[in-house]
């Protein structure tokens, strides 16, 4: 029998969350109001009608929570800070009991033994900014940059993440508008998009600036792109693909420039490059600590560009199960940016697995999903990919956006109407992963 895949000793083992979709108490402690309240608040935008509230009722639980995140034999906790806890408003002086709560956490964590890593943004744009012009209006990113040296200053936190997936803000936020803040309009998403990437370089800058030693870099969702056939359309359009799912985010990053196919695209359909001025390349390449890599589904496309799929899909129809993603995407970092070390910050599946009679969750397929994705992650890192650790989203079930809570992506299942906590057969399996760094 062959022995089993084994992950180098100090392999980061962790779990992933975001504020908005596990915390509720959106009103509590001088909290103000963040775009996602609004967007779920407006009948037809989320599934069911769901809100935030009561998501999974972390803001009062955190101390359970960090419980279970002891007992998984975590070393890694990944969660993000809602920036409307910290500045109800966008601007001016912190709210105190917003950075208490997490104070709180971090200090929770360090109790257990588990290292923080804080996402600054992970969706949940003060209304009041949104309400003179969101991503689209440069001065939001100076204001992302105040609000990022108030949290560096105030939590002791070594690893940071700027903006959770500018991708899908830009794409799902601003051209599909089935995310807040429900924009559906090309032009106007990528001005937005040039915009979150200053906001990342200009916190990085503060980061380093401030705390030198400690961290950063943004959580890029990537999607590795191949043609669905033999033919040089179709390879045309994986290209193209890449450019619109990856380098655009990549290359500004890394190298400095937009890619040039990709921007001239953009340009054919409205005004970012205007909005680029001098200075911003060099301020969006700031170099960075480290890659948050986010992978969930590849995307094959046909000559006419159009997304085909060639294997089965999840419960969140977007996500086609395909775990040697996972393995190119890492190696194509490790080959094309190789400045900087990797972590993987989200990978996961929904599934819907309830309790059984015996309360037990069996959620066989999410165990097979994650033992897959974690092999070809194995096969990467052992051919010499700069994988630092692997962070499974969820820790919980929560609030999964436009779907509400229909979509339970969490390692522990929430019972929503008690709050309950129940670690999933998956929990139990990955918690044996954690502890002896080996796949079974
Ligand atoms: C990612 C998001 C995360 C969660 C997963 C399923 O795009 O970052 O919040 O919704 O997808």
């Amino acid at each position: 029998m062959n022995s089993p895949a084994r992950f180098p000793d100090g392999f980061v083992w962790g779990a992933a969350t975001a504020a908005y979709q596990i915390e509720g108490a959106t009103t509590e402690d001088g909290r103000g109001a963040s775009i996602w309240d609004t967007f779920s608040a407006t009948p037809g935008n989320v599934r069911d009608g769901d809100t935030g509230e009561p998501a999974a009722d972390h803001y009062h639980r955190y101390r359970e929570d960090l419980d279970l995140i002891a007992e998984l034999g975590l070393g890694s906790y990944r969660f993000s800070i809602a920036w409307p806890r910290i500045q109800p408003t966008g601007t001016g002086r912190p709210n105190q009991k917003g950075l208490d709560f997490y104070r709180r956490l971090v200090d929770g964590l360090a109790e257990r033994g588990v290292s923080p890593m804080a996402t600054l943004f992970h969706w949940d744009l003060p209304q009041e900014l949104q309400d003179r012009g969101g991503w689209e209006n440069r001065d939001t990113a100076a204001r992302f940059a105040d609000y990022a040296e108030i949290v560096f200053d105030a939590l002791d936190i070594g690893d940071w993440l700027t903006i959770n997936e500018p991708k899908t803000i830009v794409q799902s936020g601003y051209q599909f508008g089935d995310h807040a803040p429900g924009v559906r309009d090309e032009a106007r998403a990528f001005v937005a998009c040039h915009h979150l990437l200053l906001a990342h370089g200009l916190a990085a800058q503060v980061l380093h600036d401030r705390h030198p030693g400690r961290r950063i870099g943004p959580a890029l969702n990537l999607h590795p792109t191949y043609p669905a056939d033999d033919t040089p359309e179709a390879a045309r359009a994986a290209r193209h693909a890449d450019g619109l799912e990856n380098r655009l985010y990549l290359d500004p990053i890394f190298k400095g420039h937009y890619p040039e196919d990709t921007l001239r695209w953009i340009s054919e359909r409205g005004p970012m490059r205007d909005h680029i001025l001098e200075g911003d390349l060099a301020t969006i390449s700031t170099p960075i600590d480290l890659l948050g890599v986010q992978y969930y589904t590849p995307h094959f496309v046909d000559g006419d560009g159009e997304r085909v799929f060639k294997h089965p899909t999840a419960q969140a129809e977007w996500l086609e199960i395909y775990p040697e993603g996972l393995y190119d995407v890492v190696t194509r970092l490790t080959r094309d940016y190789p400045r900087v070390p990797l972590v993987i910050t989200e990978n996961g599946l929904p599934t819907l697995d309830e309790p059984g009679p015996d309360g037990r969750v069996r959620d066989e397929g999410r165990i097979a999903f994650l033992r897959d994705h974690l092999a070809a992650l194995h096969r990467a890192v052992e051919e010499g990919a700069r994988v630092e650790g692997y962070h499974v989203w969820s820790l919980l079930d929560n609030f999964e956006w436009a779907q509400g809570y229909s979509q339970r992506f969490g390692i522990v299942y929430v019972d929503y109407a008690t709050q309950k906590r129940i670690p999933k057969d998956s929990a139990l399996w990955y918690r044996d992963v954690v502890k002896t760094g080996e796949l079974r």
